[in-house]
């Protein structure tokens, strides 16, 4: 986990951020092995899965053992400074292993293999593979390449590329909860973001797909899918035969319709686009969870006016309103930035009094890092010291950490549905599995319940990111 990224509640993304992980072959594999490190939000890991497939069908199979790879690939985030140096130290320990063994190839995959371009090759010598996130289709062909000791890139960013049709292999999965990528790329111009350069436009994955994939993964015993997308609310498909448009309330209420046993959660929603019409299908199934992840980034409106979020303060408050009066029992997240360019301490203020007033279950939280070629990069400068940033940072993990220990400590008597995922972390004892609201919840095994059922929990006492309980 990069350093400056500080996140109280761990989830599925970051707790793995940074694994290794792969399917190793069931049965003995003649073929070549590959490796693969995905760092970055849960669109890297979902893209990972698809990158597996599309390497499985030439002959490929995974290894989570990087000695006996024949193809070691980093698939790699740049939303900040500190994701991109992991990145590179990665990069030296694999070359430390190319050295030794100069057949095995290395290959750059996502964000930073979009950023960096051709300045990969040149900057990491021993990089023989750079390849954009539109571009994993060419990966066969680009090893072809590098094999024969041309150095392989495409970055080229397409208009039209889903991977509708691609099923990705689940790595390290726990045969419980799954991504489905729904849309890619981003519009939004939000000055702060590399993310519209590295992911290209805004487009939206056929909805009888993304139905299929999540009836599919029902079938083979998943009780959770996660709809990924950097603005889930902007979904919007058309259906080239009938011309009917799907927009994303649509699409959540066919996915809820999968089956009542399959949970429903999504990401990442953005507060200028949440409908109520979202609000009410959330509202209007069970299985839909009762939670959004609706990052504010600034609690103070002349700051998020200069991040081009294209809403205030008081837009914010009234979308949180909003959840509140539709969906009563919804927990909210969010992801906060501290020393945009600016920033004065009066406006910091703004963020903490923010974060009391949306009550967040968690949240990301992050001090501004300058990301070259963005529009604040271009406009504004960098003023804030690196010692003011971290300190308004500690400032605000403070009172998200104070507000969220509250909201927890208000649970403790109340009883939930909770799907058991796995073991505890700590005992072969206890069960860890999540409530609707994606609090984590610990609690003693007893004869009823295995992963992948439904039990219900009581709360009996809590600490800032889990509840522990028991049975009932
Ligand atoms: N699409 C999502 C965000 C994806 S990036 C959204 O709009 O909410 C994840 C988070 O990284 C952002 O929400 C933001 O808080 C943080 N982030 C992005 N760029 C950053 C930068 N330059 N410096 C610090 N944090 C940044
Ligand atoms: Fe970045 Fe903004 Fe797009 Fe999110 S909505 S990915 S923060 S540009
Ligand atoms: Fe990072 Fe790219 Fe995701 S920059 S946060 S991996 S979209």
């Amino acid at each position: 986990m990069s350093v400056n990224t500080i996140s109280p509640n761990k989830t599925v993304d970051e707790s793995r951020q940074g694994e290794a992980f792969a399917v190793v072959a069931d049965k003995p594999h003649e073929g070549p092995l590959f490796y693969i490190e995905s760092y970055g939000c849960a669109m890297n890991f979902s893209d990972s899965e698809i990158v597996a497939s599309i390497l499985g069908e030439c002959g490929y199979a995974a290894t989570r053992n990087m000695e006996e790879s024949d193809l070691i690939l980093i698939n790699t985030c740049s939303i900040r400074e500190k994701a991109e140096d992991t990145v590179r130290k990665r990069l030296r320990i694999f070359n430390k292993l190319k050295k030794k063994r100069p057949g095995v190839l290395i290959g750059v995959l996502g964000c930073m293999a979009e950023r960096l371009k051709t300045k990969l090759l040149e900057q990491e010598k021993l990089v023989d593979i750079v390849v954009g996130p539109d571009a994993y289709r060419d990966l066969p062909k680009l090893i072809n390449t590098a094999t024969d000791g041309e150095k392989g890139i495409n970055v080229h960013l397409s208009r039209e590329e889903t991977y509708a049709d691609i099923s990705p292999v689940r790595l390290e999965s726990n045969g419980i909860s799954a991504f489905i990528s729904i849309m890619r790329g981003c519009d939004n111009m939000c000055s702060f973001c590399v993310v519209p350069f590295t992911r290209g436009r805004e487009r939206s994955r056929d909805t009888f797909s993304i139905i299929a994939e999540a009836t599919a993964l029902f079938k083979e015993g998943y009780r959770e899918v996660t709809l990924l997308g950097q603005n889930v609310d902007s979904y919007k498909w058309s259906n080239p035969e009938t011309e009917e448009s799907v927009n994303f309330a649509q699409l959540l209420e066919m996915v809820a319709q999968v089956d009542p046993l399959l949970r429903v959660r999504f990401s990442t929603s953005h507060p200028k686009d949440i409908t109520d019409e979202v609000l009410h299908t959330i509202a209007k199934y069970d299985n839909i969870c009762k939670y959004i992840h609706l990052p504010a980034q600034s609690g103070n409106s002349r700051i998020l006016k200069l991040m081009n979020r294209t809403y205030d303060r008081e837009w914010y408050m009234e979308r949180v309103e909003a959840i509140r009066r539709i969906i009563p029992d919804c927990a909210i997240s969010s992801d906060m930035i501290t020393g945009f360019c600016t920033e004065t301490e009066e406006e910091h203020q703004d963020t903490l009094s923010l974060i009391e007033f949306a009550k967040y279950s968690m949240s990301y939280m992050f001090f501004y890092s300058e990301r070259p070629g963005t529009l604040a990069a271009r406009k504004y400068e960098d003023d804030i010291p690196l010692d003011v940033k971290k300190r308004r940072l500690s400032e605000v993990i403070e009172v998200q950490h104070r507000v969220q220990l509250a909201l927890n400590q208000k649970d403790i008597g109340k009883t939930f549905e909770v799907l058991i995922e796995g073991d505890s972390k700590r005992s072969a004892d206890e069960w860890r599995g999540r409530n609707s609201q994606n609090t984590m919840m610990i609690f003693p095994k007893t004869a009823v319940g295995q992963p992948g059922e439904y039990v219900m929990v009581k709360a009996l006492s809590t600490s800032t990111t889990t509840l522990r309980g028991e049975q009932v």
